[in-house]
């Protein structure tokens, strides 16, 4: 079993609030977390409030991550924003392969690799998404797609950078759906990726990668999830987005 670390909380806003709505959610978070040690939380804005969302949290501890960047640094590449670019506004994180990417937007395990790649050589830090959809569930394939989507994806990363990244285990028939996984199958997962990280990289490295739970995550299981052995903190989607909701989060994790 792993040393229970610092929990992560991750709230990722995907394509929700105004740019006034976000700086004032940002405002709150601040002086309502900055003095919090016993956390690490951030979150993750769309592209055009990076800047104006990362001036508000400057300074305070709070991270700022970008949804999502294009695998090469520049060109012509229309309407795609590079690692360099959210990095220089002041992003500290990336989220890479979540599955709103790889679903809707077709991004295999190769391109997802390319990016976290990309991210790394600018010093951004990739929370690189992972998870079972409900037919892989069903059929018994979850561990199968979850070591395939872990091979490839950090195909080519050595020892040295994998503390440099966050794994979210996200399942996706948990996602939006109100469902979340239960527990201690969350867990199990989490568990699973420790070994699948540990066959590569060795067991000292794989307990110190923080491993976080995405998928239904609310005040109200929040408490369940964080008391897990494996789970080292939470992304969460919809209940990001109302301060109060995400706020409680927070604190409920900070007591665990
Ligand atoms: P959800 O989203 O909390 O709304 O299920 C989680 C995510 O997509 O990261």
């Amino acid at each position: 079993m792993t040393m229970k670390k610092k929990p992560f909380i991750l709230g990722n806003w995907k394509m929700n609030l105004t740019l006034v709505e976000g700086v004032e959610f940002a405002k709150s978070l601040r002086s309502a977390v900055c003095d919090e040690s016993g956390i690490i939380c951030g979150i993750c804005p769309p592209f055009v409030f990076l800047k104006d969302i990362c001036l508000v949290l400057e300074g305070c501890g709070i991270f700022v991550a970008a949804q999502n960047i294009h695998s090469e640094k520049n060109g012509a590449y229309t309407g795609e924003i590079s690692a360099t670019m959210v990095k220089e506004v002041g992003c500290a994180y990336v989220l890479i392969g979540h599955s709103e990417r790889r679903h809707i937007f077709h991004e295999t395990d190769s391109f997802i690799n390319a990016k976290i790649k990309t991210a790394l050589s600018v010093n951004l830090k990739p929370v690189f998404c992972v998870g079972e959809t409900l037919d892989d569930r069903e059929d018994e394939r979850t561990k199968y797609v979850i070591r395939n989507q872990l091979k490839e994806g950090l195909h080519g990363i050595s020892a040295g950078q994998i503390n440099e990244l966050v794994i979210a285990y996200e399942p996706v028939w948990a996602i939006g759906t109100g469902k979340t996984a239960l527990p201690e199958q969350a867990n199990e997962v989490h568990s699973f990726i420790r070994g699948v990280i540990t066959d590569g990289y060795g067991k000292e490295i794989a307990d110190s990668v923080y491993i976080q739970y995405g998928g239904s995550v609310k005040p109200e299981n929040a408490k369940e999830l964080m008391t897990q052995p494996e789970i080292d903190g939470l992304l969460v989607g919809g209940a990001s987005i109302k301060f109060e909701s995400f706020f409680k989060i927070i604190e409920t994790a900070a007591k665990y």
